[in-house]
């Protein structure tokens, strides 16, 4: 049985600009069958028994909601200040957990191992002290002052800089990510990944990104993103158990995993235990 707090949330199932007429995207949604198409120019959503699902249209993709939706889609206010180029980047399919894609997704510390020269490289690999918080008024978890040297930190940056980063999970399977960016000190670079649960141990990836940068081509944006989540899918898909353990002590934390025990409590707290391993009864 899947919790009715899971029902009740709102998922990304497509892209709004790749949905056709019928039969359109044949997908799944935490385990069930789900079709999105364009019927008389509406987006509709159906399940496997031909029920209508609820659905909204938000950056650039199609969110849809198994159960009765328990509040609106999060915000992102970016999304519509002028001037930002607003970036989809495709999907990335990934055997595990849709939780542990986004637990990957807040993990600063496998930067310069995995996006070596890239996004980190040794021997800056130490974290510092940045805060953590579960915010009540929004109901997200927040990272904030978290900072990092960075050989290549976006497709524009000309070399290495310390990057500063805000993380925050809006949504169950949903982050965004706001780091400095190069062509304008004063604002932040967004970069979000909507994750789809098929199933507890498949998901897709949806990156999308609202961008100061008129000059990167668009095929070298996407490549970059494609290129940094192909890297993450290697180390994803070899997680052991592949479950999200929610249980304190199951792995043990450490300074930098700050962001992901906030992240599995608020989880818990909610009752959003799709994709997650539960304690033993
Ligand atoms: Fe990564």
């Amino acid at each position: 049985m899947i919790p009715q707090a899971v029902l009740n949330e709102w998922y990304p199932v497509a892209m709004i600009a790749m949905v056709g007429p019928w039969p359109g995207r044949q997908t799944m949604l935490l385990g069930s069958d789900i079709a999105v198409f364009l019927d008389a120019g509406e987006i509709v959503v159906k399940g496997a028994e031909g029920q209508r699902l609820a659905v909204c249209l938000a950056y650039g993709h199609v969110w849809a909601c198994p159960g009765t939706p328990a509040h609106p889609l999060f915000p992102i206010p970016e999304a519509d200040q002028p001037g930002r180029r607003l970036v989809d980047c495709g999907v990335v399919r990934v055997k595990c957990s849709p939780l542990r894609a986004v637990e990957n997704f807040l993990d600063i510390a496998h930067f310069p191992f995995v996006h070596t020269d890239v996004l980190g490289a040794e021997p800056h690999t130490e974290v510092g002290r940045y805060e953590v918080q579960i915010r009540e008024d929004s109901d997200e978890v927040w990272a904030t002052k978290v900072h990092f040297y960075q050989p290549q930190a976006a497709k524009s940056a000309a070399g290495g800089i310390v990057t500063e980063y805000m993380y925050r999970v809006a949504a169950p399977t949903a982050s965004v990510l706001y780091k400095t960016c190069p062509n304008r000190p004063d604002e932040w670079d967004v970069i979000a990944i909507f994750v789809q649960p098929l199933t507890e141990e498949l998901c897709e990836v949806w990156p999308w990104m609202a961008l100061f940068d008129d000059v990167t081509p668009q095929a070298d944006l996407i490549q970059f993103q494609q290129m940094i989540f192909l890297q993450d899918r290697s180390i994803l898909e070899n997680q052991i158990p592949r479950l999200l353990p929610l249980d304190p002590g199951k792995e043990i934390p450490t300074q930098a995993d700050l962001t992901s025990i906030a992240y599995r409590r608020w989880l818990k707290r909610k009752g959003l235990t799709y994709g997650a391993q539960m304690v033993a009864a």
